[in-house]
């Protein structure tokens, strides 16, 4: 069975919204592990948009299964990955006007500072994996920098409906997985992942874990919207009989 990490970034971009308490990301992991996600990923970004500080040290706490943080790699968020010593730390490029991650990670063009990081977190006995795109060369080099594993950005493939052009972006990722596995790199993959598009990508034999977020919550949405609006009809019927 394929491993299925619970992205609850969205659940704090909500709170933000606000600033406020809830939904607390927390919470929203805890209902994660219990209907069977494998792990919780996190990614603190560097301005802070959704997952802060101290979500991830209370989920680091608190949850009972395996925490991947996901982070730019900066000094900043190397010091506290070392602070907090998640499971796995996924290494991800970042801008800060980008909606979400764009692209994987220039692990060609970033051997030696990518490296130092991977050497900096073995103390710790922290997972490192490379987020990429499908293309052989970036995973050759994620070999060569010690990565446990990478995790093939789905982006490009998860944007198209089905259609030929899909099947090339499929057909990529397939070939980067046996690449990468025959080179004994771990496989994940991740981004854009919805009921639809999963199924093919949960075929490539090789994948072993994905990094599901943003079609979760935005179903969690939709089918708790209905229990959401109960529990309050049945609070004003409360007050209503007070009157
Ligand atoms: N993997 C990486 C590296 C990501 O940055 C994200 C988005 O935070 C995901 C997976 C999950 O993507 P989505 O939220 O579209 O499911």
């Amino acid at each position: 069975m394929i491993r299925l990490y619970v992205n609850v970034d969205h659940v704090a971009t909500l709170r933000e919204a606000r600033k406020g308490k809830e939904p607390d990301p927390l919470l929203a992991a805890l209902i994660a592990e219990k209907a069977g996600a494998y792990g919780i990923t996190v990614h603190l970004r560097e301005d802070r948009r959704h997952i802060q500080d101290d979500d991830v040290r209370r989920i680091r706490q608190q949850i009972r299964t395996p925490l991947n943080l996901e982070m730019a790699p900066v000094e900043e968020m190397v010091i506290f990955a070392e602070q907090v010593c998640p499971h796995q730390v996924s290494l991800v490029p970042e801008k800060r006007q980008e909606i979400t991650t764009e692209g994987g990670l220039d692990v060609c063009g970033n051997e030696q500072e990518l490296l130092k990081i991977r050497e900096r977190l073995h103390p710790s006995a922290i997972k490192f994996s490379l987020f990429v795109d499908p293309v052989i060369e970036q995973i050759e080099a994620a070999k060569r920098i010690g990565a446990d594993s990478i995790e093939l950005n789905t982006g490009a493939y998860s944007e198209l409906g089905p259609g030929e052009e899909r099947e090339c972006r499929l057909l990529e990722l397939r070939q980067a997985s046996a690449h990468a596995r025959k080179i004994g790199l771990t496989v994940f993959a991740g981004h854009g992942l919805t009921p639809e598009n999963v199924v093919a990508i949960a075929a490539i034999p090789e994948i072993e874990e994905l990094n599901i977020g943003h079609n979760l919550i935005a179903q969690s949405i939709y089918h708790g919207l209905e229990n959401a609006i109960n529990t309050m009809m049945i609070a004003i019927k409360q007050g209503v009989a007070q009157r």
